[in-house]
Protein backbone atom coordinates (compact mmCIF):
# COMPACT_ATOMS: atom_id res chain seq x y z
CA UNK A 1 0.00 0.00 0.00
CA UNK A 2 1.23 3.61 0.97
CA UNK A 3 4.35 4.03 2.87
CA UNK A 4 5.88 7.45 4.82
CA UNK A 5 8.97 7.91 4.34
CA UNK A 6 10.67 10.34 7.04
CA UNK A 7 13.98 12.16 6.57
CA UNK A 8 14.98 14.85 8.82
CA UNK A 9 18.39 15.86 9.16
CA UNK A 10 17.53 19.04 11.45
CA UNK A 11 20.35 21.47 12.54
CA UNK A 12 19.93 23.30 15.95
CA UNK A 13 21.76 24.59 18.65
CA UNK A 14 21.33 23.91 22.42
CA UNK A 15 22.50 26.88 24.75
CA UNK A 16 24.69 28.06 21.36
CA UNK A 17 27.06 26.10 22.30
CA UNK A 18 28.01 23.06 19.94
CA UNK A 19 26.04 22.83 16.57
CA UNK A 20 23.39 19.41 17.05
CA UNK A 21 22.48 17.06 14.22
CA UNK A 22 19.29 15.03 14.76
CA UNK A 23 18.73 11.74 12.84
CA UNK A 24 16.47 8.83 13.00
CA UNK A 25 17.37 5.40 13.70
CA UNK A 26 18.71 3.36 10.91
CA UNK A 27 19.74 6.52 8.81
CA UNK A 28 22.98 7.84 7.84
CA UNK A 29 24.44 10.98 8.36
CA UNK A 30 27.77 13.00 6.92
CA UNK A 31 29.69 15.15 9.01
CA UNK A 32 31.54 17.87 6.77
CA UNK A 33 34.45 17.94 7.48
CA UNK A 34 34.12 22.23 6.28
CA UNK A 35 36.56 21.97 3.16
CA UNK A 36 36.03 20.69 -0.18
CA UNK A 37 39.75 19.32 -0.37
CA UNK A 38 42.51 18.46 2.20
CA UNK A 39 45.51 20.21 1.30
CA UNK A 40 49.05 19.66 0.62
CA UNK A 41 50.71 17.42 3.14
CA UNK A 42 47.59 18.54 6.01
CA UNK A 43 46.12 16.19 8.13
CA UNK A 44 42.25 15.47 9.46
CA UNK A 45 41.44 13.60 12.60
CA UNK A 46 37.60 12.82 13.46
CA UNK A 47 37.26 11.74 17.07
CA UNK A 48 33.66 10.66 19.75
CA UNK A 49 33.10 11.36 22.85
CA UNK A 50 30.87 13.26 25.42
CA UNK A 51 30.28 16.81 26.04
CA UNK A 52 32.46 16.78 28.88
CA UNK A 53 35.30 14.96 27.29
CA UNK A 54 38.40 17.67 26.16
CA UNK A 55 40.01 16.32 22.91
CA UNK A 56 42.48 14.25 23.83
CA UNK A 57 40.12 12.10 26.34
CA UNK A 58 38.05 11.57 23.08
CA UNK A 59 38.47 8.57 21.15
CA UNK A 60 40.18 8.80 17.29
CA UNK A 61 37.91 6.90 14.62
CA UNK A 62 39.13 8.26 11.56
CA UNK A 63 42.22 10.11 10.15
CA UNK A 64 43.96 11.07 6.94
CA UNK A 65 47.68 12.06 7.66
CA UNK A 66 48.82 13.13 3.60
CA UNK A 67 52.11 13.27 5.07
CA UNK A 68 52.30 9.84 5.76
CA UNK A 69 49.97 9.16 3.41
CA UNK A 70 47.80 7.23 5.75
CA UNK A 71 44.03 7.40 5.20
CA UNK A 72 42.39 5.26 7.89
CA UNK A 73 39.16 4.28 9.77
CA UNK A 74 39.16 2.53 13.33
CA UNK A 75 36.06 0.53 13.36
CA UNK A 76 36.81 -1.62 16.08
CA UNK A 77 37.19 0.84 18.84
CA UNK A 78 34.44 0.85 21.32
CA UNK A 79 33.08 -2.85 20.77
CA UNK A 80 32.86 -2.80 17.32
CA UNK A 81 30.21 -0.18 17.61
CA UNK A 82 31.26 1.73 14.32
CA UNK A 83 31.90 -1.70 12.80
CA UNK A 84 31.33 -1.76 8.72
CA UNK A 85 30.03 1.89 9.41
CA UNK A 86 31.88 4.52 8.79
CA UNK A 87 32.92 5.83 5.51
CA UNK A 88 35.54 8.42 5.21
CA UNK A 89 35.92 10.57 1.93
CA UNK A 90 39.74 10.84 1.32
CA UNK A 91 39.54 14.04 -0.39
CA UNK A 92 37.36 15.90 1.28
CA UNK A 93 37.97 14.30 5.22
CA UNK A 94 33.89 14.12 5.78
CA UNK A 95 32.98 11.55 7.68
CA UNK A 96 29.94 9.55 6.94
CA UNK A 97 28.14 7.18 9.59
CA UNK A 98 26.05 4.89 7.95
CA UNK A 99 22.62 2.49 9.82
CA UNK A 100 23.03 4.78 12.72
CA UNK A 101 21.79 3.40 16.31
CA UNK A 102 21.07 5.18 19.23
CA UNK A 103 24.74 4.30 20.63
CA UNK A 104 26.13 6.34 17.99
CA UNK A 105 24.98 9.36 19.55
CA UNK A 106 27.76 11.68 20.88
CA UNK A 107 29.89 14.60 20.45
CA UNK A 108 32.12 14.18 17.51
CA UNK A 109 34.62 16.38 17.17
CA UNK A 110 37.32 17.10 13.76
CA UNK A 111 40.44 18.14 13.74
CA UNK A 112 41.40 20.15 10.64
CA UNK A 113 44.79 21.50 10.65
CA UNK A 114 45.00 22.30 13.75
CA UNK A 115 41.38 24.29 14.47
CA UNK A 116 38.66 21.89 16.22
CA UNK A 117 35.28 21.58 15.95
CA UNK A 118 31.99 19.90 17.55
CA UNK A 119 28.76 18.56 16.15
CA UNK A 120 26.60 16.73 18.84
CA UNK A 121 24.84 14.01 16.97
CA UNK A 122 21.59 13.07 18.42
CA UNK A 123 19.42 10.00 17.11
CA UNK A 124 15.41 10.32 17.52
CA UNK A 125 12.96 7.80 18.28
CA UNK A 126 9.94 7.54 16.61
CA UNK A 127 6.74 7.22 18.52
CA UNK A 128 3.10 7.18 17.27
CA UNK A 129 0.32 7.52 19.95
CA UNK A 130 -3.41 8.05 19.42
CA UNK A 131 -5.47 11.36 20.58
CA UNK A 132 -6.63 10.88 23.91
CA UNK A 133 -4.34 8.51 24.90
CA UNK A 134 -1.06 9.20 27.63
CA UNK A 135 2.56 8.88 27.13
CA UNK A 136 5.51 8.52 29.13
CA UNK A 137 9.15 9.16 27.13
CA UNK A 138 11.81 7.03 29.27
CA UNK A 139 14.81 8.48 30.12
CA UNK A 140 16.55 5.62 30.31
CA UNK A 141 18.06 6.03 33.52
CA UNK A 142 17.22 3.90 36.50
CA UNK A 143 17.96 6.98 39.00
CA UNK A 144 19.07 10.10 39.19
CA UNK A 145 22.19 11.30 40.38
CA UNK A 146 23.47 13.94 42.65
CA UNK A 147 25.16 16.15 39.30
CA UNK A 148 22.30 15.55 37.19
CA UNK A 149 20.49 18.16 35.62
CA UNK A 150 17.76 16.74 33.19
CA UNK A 151 15.71 19.06 30.81
CA UNK A 152 13.42 18.24 28.72
CA UNK A 153 12.58 20.19 25.51
CA UNK A 154 9.69 20.65 22.88
CA UNK A 155 9.83 21.70 19.20
CA UNK A 156 12.42 23.01 17.61
CA UNK A 157 12.82 26.15 19.52
CA UNK A 158 13.73 23.55 22.17
CA UNK A 159 11.29 24.92 24.19
CA UNK A 160 12.06 24.41 28.05
CA UNK A 161 9.04 21.76 29.62
CA UNK A 162 10.37 20.42 32.58
CA UNK A 163 13.58 20.03 34.77
CA UNK A 164 15.45 18.16 37.09
CA UNK A 165 18.49 19.93 38.96
CA UNK A 166 19.61 17.30 41.30
CA UNK A 167 22.37 20.15 43.05
CA UNK A 168 19.85 22.92 43.07
CA UNK A 169 17.23 20.50 44.57
CA UNK A 170 14.57 21.86 42.00
CA UNK A 171 11.82 19.78 40.02
CA UNK A 172 10.12 22.16 37.99
CA UNK A 173 7.38 21.79 35.19
CA UNK A 174 6.67 24.55 32.62
CA UNK A 175 3.67 23.29 31.13
CA UNK A 176 1.95 26.61 30.76
CA UNK A 177 3.72 27.02 27.35
CA UNK A 178 1.19 28.21 24.91
CA UNK A 179 -1.15 26.54 27.14
CA UNK A 180 -0.70 23.41 24.90
CA UNK A 181 0.24 21.29 28.15
CA UNK A 182 -0.77 23.04 31.03
CA UNK A 183 -1.81 20.16 33.71
CA UNK A 184 -0.73 17.28 30.97
CA UNK A 185 2.61 16.90 32.63
CA UNK A 186 4.43 15.16 34.83
CA UNK A 187 7.95 14.59 35.40
CA UNK A 188 9.08 11.13 37.47
CA UNK A 189 11.59 12.37 40.00
CA UNK A 190 13.40 9.31 40.24
CA UNK A 191 14.28 8.65 36.29
CA UNK A 192 13.42 11.57 35.07
CA UNK A 193 10.80 9.95 32.07
CA UNK A 194 8.19 12.52 30.94
CA UNK A 195 4.43 11.59 30.96
CA UNK A 196 2.09 13.50 28.61
CA UNK A 197 -1.47 12.93 29.57
CA UNK A 198 -4.96 13.25 27.46
CA UNK A 199 -2.51 13.71 24.15
CA UNK A 200 -3.84 15.93 20.49
CA UNK A 201 -2.62 16.76 18.19
CA UNK A 202 -0.82 20.14 19.31
CA UNK A 203 1.55 17.96 21.52
CA UNK A 204 3.13 16.53 18.01
CA UNK A 205 6.87 17.08 17.24
CA UNK A 206 10.12 16.70 18.64
CA UNK A 207 11.01 16.11 22.07
CA UNK A 208 14.83 16.29 23.52
CA UNK A 209 15.94 14.78 26.40
CA UNK A 210 18.87 17.20 27.44
CA UNK A 211 21.15 14.66 30.08
CA UNK A 212 25.10 15.65 31.59
CA UNK A 213 26.57 13.63 28.93
CA UNK A 214 24.02 12.96 26.37
CA UNK A 215 21.08 14.03 24.32
CA UNK A 216 17.74 11.93 23.24
CA UNK A 217 14.84 12.85 21.04
CA UNK A 218 11.72 11.43 20.40
CA UNK A 219 10.01 12.50 17.34
CA UNK A 220 6.33 12.21 18.25
CA UNK A 221 3.13 11.99 16.18
CA UNK A 222 -0.42 11.88 16.97
CA UNK A 223 -2.96 10.60 15.02
CA UNK A 224 -6.57 11.83 15.23
CA UNK A 225 -9.47 9.64 15.96
CA UNK A 226 -10.63 8.05 12.69
CA UNK A 227 -14.44 8.47 11.54
CA UNK A 228 -15.70 5.79 9.64
CA UNK A 229 -15.95 6.91 5.97
CA UNK A 230 -19.20 7.46 4.37
CA UNK A 231 -20.32 5.46 0.74
CA UNK A 232 -23.29 7.23 -0.84
CA UNK A 233 -24.67 6.56 -4.85
CA UNK A 234 -22.88 9.49 -6.95
CA UNK A 235 -25.66 10.94 -8.70
CA UNK A 236 -24.04 13.89 -10.32
CA UNK A 237 -21.71 11.68 -12.03
CA UNK A 238 -22.65 11.74 -15.65
CA UNK A 239 -23.71 8.12 -16.43
CA UNK A 240 -24.01 8.73 -20.28
CA UNK A 241 -20.37 7.21 -20.62
CA UNK A 242 -21.36 4.22 -18.78
CA UNK A 243 -23.75 1.85 -19.28
CA UNK A 244 -26.98 1.46 -17.74
CA UNK A 245 -26.73 -1.38 -15.65
CA UNK A 246 -23.61 0.05 -13.52
CA UNK A 247 -24.30 2.22 -10.37
CA UNK A 248 -21.82 5.05 -9.52
CA UNK A 249 -20.64 5.43 -5.69
CA UNK A 250 -18.63 7.66 -3.87
CA UNK A 251 -16.61 6.90 -0.86
CA UNK A 252 -15.75 9.87 1.34
CA UNK A 253 -14.86 10.72 4.70
CA UNK A 254 -14.63 14.80 6.05
CA UNK A 255 -12.06 17.19 7.24
CA UNK A 256 -8.79 14.70 8.09
CA UNK A 257 -5.44 14.40 8.01
CA UNK A 258 -2.38 12.02 7.73
CA UNK A 259 -5.12 9.02 6.13
CA UNK A 260 -5.47 7.35 3.19
CA UNK A 261 -8.62 6.50 0.89
CA UNK A 262 -9.19 3.28 -0.32
CA UNK A 263 -11.40 1.10 -1.77
CA UNK A 264 -10.87 -2.97 -1.91
CA UNK A 265 -12.45 -5.99 -3.65
CA UNK A 266 -11.86 -8.87 -1.57
CA UNK A 267 -8.62 -8.46 -0.49
CA UNK A 268 -7.55 -6.74 -3.53
CA UNK A 269 -6.84 -2.51 -3.60
CA UNK A 270 -8.57 -1.21 -6.19
CA UNK A 271 -8.32 2.32 -6.18
CA UNK A 272 -6.66 4.72 -3.16
CA UNK A 273 -6.06 8.34 -1.99
CA UNK A 274 -4.03 10.04 0.76
CA UNK A 275 -3.70 13.34 2.15
CA UNK A 276 -0.42 13.80 4.38
CA UNK A 277 -0.44 16.90 6.22
CA UNK A 278 -3.85 19.30 5.63
CA UNK A 279 -7.27 18.48 7.16
CA UNK A 280 -9.73 18.28 4.34
CA UNK A 281 -12.36 16.14 2.68
CA UNK A 282 -11.54 13.19 0.58
CA UNK A 283 -13.30 11.12 -1.87
CA UNK A 284 -13.32 8.50 -3.35
CA UNK A 285 -15.57 6.87 -6.76
CA UNK A 286 -16.31 3.26 -7.56
CA UNK A 287 -18.50 1.91 -10.66
CA UNK A 288 -20.19 -0.88 -10.10
CA UNK A 289 -22.36 -3.21 -12.17
CA UNK A 290 -25.83 -3.95 -10.18
CA UNK A 291 -25.55 -7.66 -10.24
CA UNK A 292 -22.03 -7.27 -8.80
CA UNK A 293 -21.81 -10.25 -6.16
CA UNK A 294 -18.55 -9.29 -4.78
CA UNK A 295 -17.82 -7.85 -1.93
CA UNK A 296 -16.51 -3.99 -1.61
CA UNK A 297 -15.30 -2.29 1.10
CA UNK A 298 -13.84 1.49 1.87
CA UNK A 299 -10.99 1.76 4.41
CA UNK A 300 -9.75 4.75 6.00
CA UNK A 301 -6.55 4.15 7.80
CA UNK A 302 -3.63 6.30 8.66
CA UNK A 303 -0.30 4.76 10.31
CA UNK A 304 -1.21 3.03 13.06
CA UNK A 305 -5.40 2.49 13.04
CA UNK A 306 -8.01 1.87 10.60
CA UNK A 307 -12.42 2.16 9.90
CA UNK A 308 -13.82 0.22 7.16
CA UNK A 309 -17.64 0.37 5.80
CA UNK A 310 -18.87 -2.28 4.11
CA UNK A 311 -20.49 -1.51 0.34
CA UNK A 312 -24.18 -3.19 -0.05
CA UNK A 313 -24.96 -2.58 -3.49
CA UNK A 314 -28.44 -4.36 -3.40
CA UNK A 315 -29.28 -0.78 -0.94
CA UNK A 316 -27.51 2.00 -2.16
CA UNK A 317 -27.84 0.97 -6.30
CA UNK A 318 -31.63 0.40 -5.59
CA UNK A 319 -32.64 4.04 -5.79
CA UNK A 320 -32.03 4.61 -9.16
CA UNK A 321 -32.07 1.14 -10.33
CA UNK A 322 -35.46 1.51 -12.15
CA UNK A 323 -34.48 4.45 -14.07
CA UNK A 324 -32.20 4.34 -17.42
CA UNK A 325 -30.19 7.57 -15.98
CA UNK A 326 -29.05 8.58 -12.76
CA UNK A 327 -29.55 11.99 -11.79
CA UNK A 328 -29.59 13.99 -8.91
CA UNK A 329 -32.10 15.99 -6.81
CA UNK A 330 -32.25 19.35 -9.02
CA UNK A 331 -32.15 17.87 -11.74
CA UNK A 332 -35.07 15.40 -10.54
CA UNK A 333 -36.91 19.13 -9.89
CA UNK A 334 -35.74 20.37 -13.51
CA UNK A 335 -37.21 17.11 -14.70
CA UNK A 336 -40.81 17.71 -12.77
CA UNK A 337 -40.86 21.11 -13.82
CA UNK A 338 -40.47 20.26 -17.29
CA UNK A 339 -43.06 17.48 -17.46
CA UNK A 340 -45.25 19.11 -15.84
CA UNK A 341 -44.84 21.83 -18.25
CA UNK A 342 -44.96 19.11 -20.87
CA UNK A 343 -47.99 17.92 -19.59
CA UNK A 344 -49.81 21.19 -19.00
CA UNK A 345 -49.43 22.34 -22.76
CA UNK A 346 -50.30 18.89 -23.80
CA UNK A 347 -53.79 19.19 -22.22
CA UNK A 348 -54.34 22.77 -23.64
CA UNK A 349 -53.13 21.58 -27.25
CA UNK A 350 -55.66 18.59 -26.47
CA UNK A 351 -58.50 21.28 -25.51
CA UNK A 352 -57.79 23.41 -28.24
CA UNK A 353 -57.86 20.70 -30.36
CA UNK A 354 -61.16 19.54 -29.57
CA UNK A 355 -62.67 23.03 -29.17
CA UNK A 356 -61.50 23.98 -32.83
CA UNK A 357 -62.86 20.75 -34.35
CA UNK A 358 -66.19 21.80 -33.06
CA UNK A 359 -66.13 25.24 -34.43
CA UNK A 360 -64.99 23.40 -37.43
CA UNK A 361 -67.89 20.97 -37.51
CA UNK A 362 -70.59 23.72 -35.94
CA UNK A 363 -69.54 25.83 -38.81
CA UNK A 364 -69.75 23.30 -41.52
CA UNK A 365 -73.37 22.99 -39.97
CA UNK A 366 -73.73 26.12 -40.38
CA UNK A 367 -72.62 26.27 -43.52
CA UNK A 368 -75.09 22.60 -44.86
CA UNK A 369 -77.72 24.64 -43.34
CA UNK A 370 -77.85 27.87 -44.94
CA UNK A 371 -77.79 26.12 -48.32
C1 LIG B 1 40.25 7.90 -2.73
O1 LIG B 1 38.96 7.34 -2.90
C2 LIG B 1 38.71 6.95 -4.23
C3 LIG B 1 37.26 6.50 -4.33
O2 LIG B 1 36.78 6.04 -3.12
C4 LIG B 1 39.70 5.88 -4.65
O3 LIG B 1 39.46 5.51 -5.99
C5 LIG B 1 41.12 6.40 -4.50
O4 LIG B 1 42.02 5.37 -4.76
C6 LIG B 1 41.33 6.92 -3.10
N1 LIG B 1 42.64 7.55 -3.01
C7 LIG B 1 43.50 7.22 -2.10
C8 LIG B 1 44.79 7.98 -2.13
O5 LIG B 1 43.29 6.35 -1.28
C1 LIG C 1 21.68 -1.83 10.81
O1 LIG C 1 22.03 -2.12 12.15
C2 LIG C 1 21.21 -3.05 12.79
C3 LIG C 1 21.62 -3.15 14.24
O2 LIG C 1 23.00 -3.25 14.40
C4 LIG C 1 21.34 -4.40 12.04
O3 LIG C 1 20.52 -5.35 12.65
C5 LIG C 1 20.94 -4.21 10.59
O4 LIG C 1 21.12 -5.39 9.87
C6 LIG C 1 21.75 -3.08 9.96
N1 LIG C 1 21.20 -2.80 8.62
C7 LIG C 1 21.97 -2.64 7.56
C8 LIG C 1 21.25 -2.31 6.29
O5 LIG C 1 23.17 -2.74 7.59
C1 LIG D 1 9.14 12.28 44.25
O1 LIG D 1 7.77 12.08 43.98
C2 LIG D 1 7.11 11.36 44.98
C3 LIG D 1 5.68 11.10 44.52
O2 LIG D 1 5.36 11.77 43.35
C4 LIG D 1 7.14 12.17 46.28
O3 LIG D 1 6.49 11.44 47.30
C5 LIG D 1 8.59 12.42 46.65
O4 LIG D 1 8.64 13.25 47.81
C6 LIG D 1 9.32 13.09 45.53
N1 LIG D 1 10.72 13.21 45.85
C7 LIG D 1 11.37 14.34 45.72
C8 LIG D 1 12.80 14.30 46.05
O5 LIG D 1 10.82 15.37 45.32
C1 LIG E 1 -8.71 15.81 26.78
O1 LIG E 1 -8.46 16.97 26.03
C2 LIG E 1 -9.58 17.43 25.32
C3 LIG E 1 -9.14 18.58 24.42
O2 LIG E 1 -8.38 19.52 25.10
C4 LIG E 1 -10.67 17.82 26.31
O3 LIG E 1 -11.81 18.27 25.61
C5 LIG E 1 -11.03 16.60 27.15
O4 LIG E 1 -11.96 16.95 28.14
C6 LIG E 1 -9.77 16.04 27.82
N1 LIG E 1 -10.11 14.79 28.48
C7 LIG E 1 -9.69 14.48 29.69
C8 LIG E 1 -10.09 13.13 30.20
O5 LIG E 1 -9.03 15.25 30.35
C1 LIG F 1 -7.32 -2.67 9.82
O1 LIG F 1 -6.78 -2.87 11.13
C2 LIG F 1 -6.82 -4.23 11.55
C3 LIG F 1 -6.26 -4.29 12.95
O2 LIG F 1 -6.60 -3.18 13.68
C4 LIG F 1 -6.01 -5.10 10.62
O3 LIG F 1 -6.13 -6.46 11.01
C5 LIG F 1 -6.53 -4.96 9.21
O4 LIG F 1 -5.71 -5.67 8.32
C6 LIG F 1 -6.54 -3.49 8.80
N1 LIG F 1 -7.16 -3.40 7.48
C7 LIG F 1 -6.62 -2.71 6.48
C8 LIG F 1 -7.35 -2.76 5.20
O5 LIG F 1 -5.59 -2.06 6.61
C1 LIG G 1 -28.27 -4.92 1.98
O1 LIG G 1 -29.43 -4.10 1.98
C2 LIG G 1 -30.62 -4.81 1.82
C3 LIG G 1 -31.75 -3.81 1.65
O2 LIG G 1 -31.68 -2.78 2.60
C4 LIG G 1 -30.82 -5.76 3.01
O3 LIG G 1 -31.99 -6.49 2.85
C5 LIG G 1 -29.62 -6.70 3.10
O4 LIG G 1 -29.71 -7.49 4.25
C6 LIG G 1 -28.32 -5.90 3.14
N1 LIG G 1 -27.21 -6.83 3.04
C7 LIG G 1 -26.22 -6.83 3.90
C8 LIG G 1 -25.13 -7.83 3.66
O5 LIG G 1 -26.18 -6.07 4.85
Amino acid sequence: MFRIVFFCLCFWRLDGSVTSVLVKEGESVTLNSGVTEIKGDRAIKWRIGTEDDDWESKTLIAEINKRDDRIAVYDDVLDGRFRDRLKLNNQTGSLTITNITTEHAGVYGHNLYGSISNVHLAVFVEISVKEGESLTVNSDLTEIKDHDWIRWMFGNENILIAEINVKADRITVYDDYLGRFRDRLKLDNQTGSLSITNITTEHAGDYKLKMRFSIKAFRVSVSARLPVPVISRDCSSSSSSSSSSSCSLVCSAVNVGHVTLSWYKGNSLLSSISVFYRHMSLSLPLEVEYQDKNSYICVLNNPISNQTQHLNITQLCHTCSDSVHCYGPTEAVIRLVLSALVGVATVILLVYDIRSRRAERDQAHIHTSET
